[in-house]
């Protein structure tokens, strides 16, 4: 525990314990973790496990529990303490690092956003957003799937659901990468420095906006954060910016790299592009599979509350155990040929892309949904779409996704 609380000031412990090989295509590692037993020990005293049926027992087993509001990046962000303005990190301070009881009452306050009901309202909404890129992508020869396109979807998508005014979302959309870009870990100088100043620029909107919605509230979700209350008490200026500094990093790179998987699924295989032109309800089916096989959080991490038996082993209390859920996402015991792209498979939506349990992805149908409407609406508008460069991938372990996939647009007539 010592040793992996030493790893964790320096950096994600699983990012160091995966190393940094292989991040073009992690999946040959896996497999060799795989190849160790449904769970491994490794020698810096983390237990990792690749098997689907762990993985997903350990999600929704009580005995475990996230770690309470860690400083997994292991920076105080805060120049001078005792400010007005405290900077938290959204993934530091947020649900995914909260246990019950106040995590079953902080998710319900923000739940009512994403309920199927609350999705099917903004469907039309997501729509005109894709078409409203897609009107300026057709007219250019060439583009960015990724930076141009997969990018600004979420982006905007996000900064409607919380009523931010345009001129606002390129600011959002540099806050979010370089918060999502940094999960890792900071390795760098200059990336404390860039991190603590996205924070607190963002933290400074926030508080702004949290002001506005007070005097003038709309039925967005930061007027209803502000609206909330916990325990008889209006909800505390901290929580509204994590839980919305959350929504943001959390639904932004994930949601990137869902889009930019799927429409590099398609790009690559005719067949199946086709099959999304004939029957666009097809792009359900690819959605899900890229979920399956290009999971945009490859891992998470869960500790013993107490001493248990896990696979046979005896683990003391306070052990954590890496869960892979890209790995889980291949087993051979629950996917058929699991390293098959196929946007057919009858189970895909097995996988546990989004986790399980209660910390199961609060913004998943509204992934689903903006991922959906992204790949049908690209391949209508522009079905002629090619390839016309090297992709390059980020440089993180455990957001997967591409930066950059250039394309070509050859106008449909
Ligand atoms: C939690 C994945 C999109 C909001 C999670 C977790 C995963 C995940 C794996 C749980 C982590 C754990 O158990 O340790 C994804 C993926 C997405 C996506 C793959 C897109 C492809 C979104 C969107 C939103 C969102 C669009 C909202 C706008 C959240 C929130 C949590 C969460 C609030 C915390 C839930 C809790 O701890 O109770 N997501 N997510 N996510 N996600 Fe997502």
């Amino acid at each position: 525990r010592a040793t992996v609380r030493a790893l964790a000031a320096a950096g994600d412990p699983v990012a160091k314990v995966l190393g940094l090989r292989a991040l073009d295509d992690p999946y040959p590692l896996y497999e060799k973790i795989r190849e160790r037993g449904e769970l491994s020990r490794h020698p810096l005293g983390l237990h990792l496990t690749a098997k689907h049926s762990v993985v997903s027992s350990v999600l929704r087993d009580p005995r475990f529990r996230v770690e309470p509001a860690v400083d997994h990046v292991g920076v105080d962000w805060n120049i001078h303490p005792g400010d007005e303005t405290r900077l938290r990190h959204p993934m530091e301070h947020s649900l995914l690092t909260m246990n019950p009881p106040r995590h079953t009452a902080l998710r319900a306050l923000v739940a009512p956003w994403f309920t199927p009901r609350a999705l099917r309202d903004r469907e039309e909404r997501i729509e005109k957003i894709v078409d409203d890129f897609l009107d300026q992508a057709v007219y250019r020869a060439s583009f960015d799937l990724v930076g141009d396109f997969a990018v600004r979807v979420p982006t905007k998508v996000v900064c409607d659901l919380f009523g931010i005014p345009d001129d606002r979302h390129a600011d959002f959309s540099r806050w979010g990468s370089v918060l999502a870009g940094t999960l890792d870990g900071i390795r760098t100088l200059g990336e404390r420095h860039a991190v603590r100043k996205a924070l607190a620029q963002m933290t400074e909107f926030f508080d702004e906006l949290i002001l506005l919605r007070r005097k003038n509230p709309g039925d967005d979700v930061i007027s209803g954060l502000v609206r909330a209350e916990l325990d008889g008490q209006p909800l505390h200026r901290d929580d509204v910016v994590a839980l919305a500094g959350l929504l943001f990093v959390a639904g932004y790179e994930t949601t990137v790299n869902l889009i930019g998987g799927g429409a590099l699924n398609l790009l690559s295989d005719p067949a199946q592009k086709q099959r999304l032109l004939d029957d666009p309800s097809t792009a359900r089916g690819v959605v899900e599979e890229v979920l399956r096989v290009e999971p945009p959080v490859q891992f998470t991490l869960r500790f013993t509350r107490e001493p248990l038996t896990l696979c046979g082993k005896q683990l003391p209390a306070d052990s954590p155990v890496v869960l892979l859920l890209a790995a889980a996402n291949r087993d051979p015991e629950v996917f058929v040929d699991p390293h098959r792209f196929d946007a057919e498979r009858p189970n895909s939506r097995e996988h546990l892309s989004f986790s399980a349990g209660i910390h199961f992805c609060l913004g998943a149908g509204l992934a689903r949904m903006e991922a959906e409407i992204a790949l049908r609406r690209l391949f209508q508008r522009i079905p002629g779409l090619h390839l016309a460069g090297p992709i390059r991938y980020k440089r993180t372990r455990n957001i997967r996704g591409m930066t950059t996939m250039p394309v070509s647009a050859r106008m449909a007539p």
